[in-house]
């Protein structure tokens, strides 16, 4: 409660994007560095720590759409995204974390949405606290 009465304001929801630091590009060489793992760390270099989580993972069963990422926030739907380019789609993540932790439904918005998160998007799935 405020000191004017008023119910506190929500805490903001912190998003976290999953990133698949082992995902290959289809055109690469097998001995070639992981594009994945260089989309991870564009991420972290790139992501503020206080309005969203970077978390690196071995994969997220995306490997034959790769570079892949998931995009989530409590009580949000959680986004897949596959195809991404190495480094250049890290903003777009970002932007759309951004979106997502704003969503008042908890859906990422298609108004805004980086072009990218619109073409290449997999899945989606909802919450575990969705309503039936
Ligand atoms: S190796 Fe990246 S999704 Fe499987």
């Amino acid at each position: 409660m405020t000191s004017s009465g008023e119910p506190d304001a929500k805490p903001p929801r912190l998003p976290t994007v999953f990133v698949c630091t082992t995902c290959r590009r289809p055109e690469d060489p097998e001995d070639a560095p992981r594009a994945g793992a260089a989309l991870a760390a564009a991420l972290q270099e790139t992501a503020d720590p206080s309005v969203v989580t970077i978390r690196p993972v071995g994969c997220l069963a995306n490997c034959k759409r790769g570079p892949s990422a998931a995009l989530g926030c409590k009580g949000a739907w959680t986004y897949m995204f596959g195809g991404l380019a190495a480094v250049e789609d890290a903003t777009a993540l970002l932007e759309g974390a951004r979106l997502l932790a704003a969503s008042e439904d908890g859906l990422l918005p298609w108004r805004g949405r980086p072009e990218i998160l619109k073409r290449n998007m997999i899945c989606r799935f909802p919450p575990l606290e969705f309503p039936t």
